[in-house]
């Protein structure tokens, strides 16, 4: 085994806590929670998956640009020698790092706030607005795994 193995191995493992999650969450139990909940059971029932699953969104936007720098470092020469998708990779984090914050630190607040005020209308909107981010960090993610995945010669 290399020194790099055990970077390589969280850099992977969380990109695919995340993003996995992400599909999970956005592909399965979505539809399952609006053909199964009423809208109180169903905006409470996303405020806690949130809450629990933000805990481990926290791990991994730690553990990505700590392992991925490493691994920087151990494989190129200096940032610039680094292929391109490396720095793709790297812009696209901070992308999925802006939208994540902007969910934890403004959306999640407003649907909360409308649970504990038993406002179920700007509960839904609120749970749309953080819909549609996590969706655009979903396909983000893919499109980061893909990319780096394939080690594009560009
Ligand atoms: C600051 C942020 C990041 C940095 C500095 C970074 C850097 C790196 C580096 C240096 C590698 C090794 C490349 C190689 O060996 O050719 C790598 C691999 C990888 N990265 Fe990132 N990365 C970052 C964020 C992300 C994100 C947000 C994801 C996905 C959500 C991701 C997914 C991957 C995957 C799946 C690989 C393995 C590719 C493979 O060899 O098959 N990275 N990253």
């Amino acid at each position: 085994m290399t020194a790099f193995a055990a970077p390589y191995s969280l850099h992977v493992l969380a990109a695919v806590i995340w993003v996995g999650a992400m599909f999970f969450a956005w592909m399965v139990l979505r539809p399952a929670a609006v053909s199964e909940l009423q809208a109180p059971e169903r905006l409470k029932l996303w405020a806690e998956v949130f809450r629990r699953f933000f805990r481990w969104v926290w791990v991994s936007v730690v553990v990505l640009p700590i392992s991925g720098i490493g691994m920087w470092h151990m494989r190129f020469d200096g940032l610039e020698a680094a292929p391109r998708y490396v720095h793709i990779m790297t812009g696209v984090f901070l992308v999925m790092l802006a939208l994540f914050l902007r969910i934890q630190l403004l959306q999640l607040p407003e649907l909360k706030r409308a649970i504990a005020e038993q406002n179920w209308p700007e509960g839904g909107a609120a749970l749309g607005r953080i819909r549609k981010l996590v969706g655009i960090n979903l396909l983000l993610g893919l499109a980061v795994v893909a990319l780096a995945s394939a080690r594009p010669l560009f």
